[in-house]
């Protein structure tokens, strides 16, 4: 694997594909990698013939007293494993090679940034959309991949694309679970150990609100407040427990299919956040 920290440097590799018609792939990370950010390399391999992978901690979306300084950089490690999953390029810059003098420009995708996630972490969203864009226009990839794990950030990204014509696939990958269902994240590791066996409960009242609306035994609202509730009781300080459609993330109704339950809460420090999509209605097409 190639590793570049310049724009230039990139630029020079990634047009020579080109000239070779190769296909390119990109998967933007902030580093620290674990198992899901090397599906989203695995997958990005089935579907190009290059694969460029960023590690950039994107200080514009973290907000005021956000983890952005503490935030875990391990470079040397996640080196070892891009390089055990075949990538070819890693793109390292800092922060002043991305935002070299002061900015003018934001990117930003009216709606679905304000809700949610975006509610609680305000314009959390405007620095993704801005930093993935500035990394689309870098590396110019014919797609790229992200976790299903960041639903709003994935439905924040496609928007985007769509809106100012990138000529780029956006490719969702499923998330990546440890064996007791806890979703794969660099955050995990705040947690102390008694905090990383609750942490789990997130997932399963996920998954019993999704039970919940396929039996249709009562409304979406009282499964949503029971199962914060019920994540209150083990101690989380909820940000939002939704149940949305999946491609606006307004409140969903009851004639709406394809579902998304969003979850974001916090553990003593650490906010994490989970979701589980599906068809209400699997055998009408
Ligand atoms: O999901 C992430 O790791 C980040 O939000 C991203 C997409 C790399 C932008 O900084």
């Amino acid at each position: 694997m190639q590793k570049v920290t310049s724009v230039k440097a990139l630029r020079d590799i990634v047009q020579q594909w080109k000239q070779q018609g190769l296909c390119i792939a990109f998967v933007p990370t902030m580093g620290n990698l674990h198992a899901g950010h090397i599906k989203l390399v695995t997958e990005a391999k089935k579907k190009a013939d290059r694969i460029v992978v960023s590690i950039f901690v994107n200080p514009t979306q973290f907000g005021v007293g956000e983890d952005f300084k503490s935030y875990p950089r391990t470079e040397e490690l996640d080196q070892e494993l891009l390089n055990a999953a075949s990538a070819d390029l890693l793109f390292l810059p800092t922060v002043l090679e991305m935002y070299p003098q002061q900015s003018k420009t934001v990117v930003s995708v009216a709606d679905l940034s304000q809700s949610h996630c975006g509610a609680h972490r305000v314009g959390h969203f405007d620095g993704v959309a801005t930093v993935v864009a500035k990394l689309f226009n870098i590396v110019q990839p014919d797609l790229a991949v992200f976790g299903e794990k960041d639903f709003q950030q994935l439905l924040v990204i496609k928007q985007m694309v769509k809106d100012l014509n990138m000529a780029i696939d956006i490719i969702g990958v499923a998330t990546e679970r440890e064996s007791d269902g806890l979703a794969m994240s660099s955050r995990n590791a705040y947690l102390s150990k008694q905090q990383r066996l609750v942490a789990v409960q997130m997932y399963l009242s996920l998954c019993k609100a999704k039970e919940s609306v396929l039996s249709a035994e009562q409304g979406m609202s009282t499964t949503e407040s029971q199962q914060q509730k019920c994540l209150e009781n083990f101690g989380f300080k909820v940000d939002y427990f939704s149940i949305c459609r999946n491609d606006n993330l307004q409140q969903a109704t009851d004639t709406d299919e394809q579902i998304v339950i969003l979850v974001a809460a916090k553990l003593g420090s650490t906010r994490l956040i989970d979701n589980i999509c599906f068809n209400r209605n699997p055998t009408i097409n």
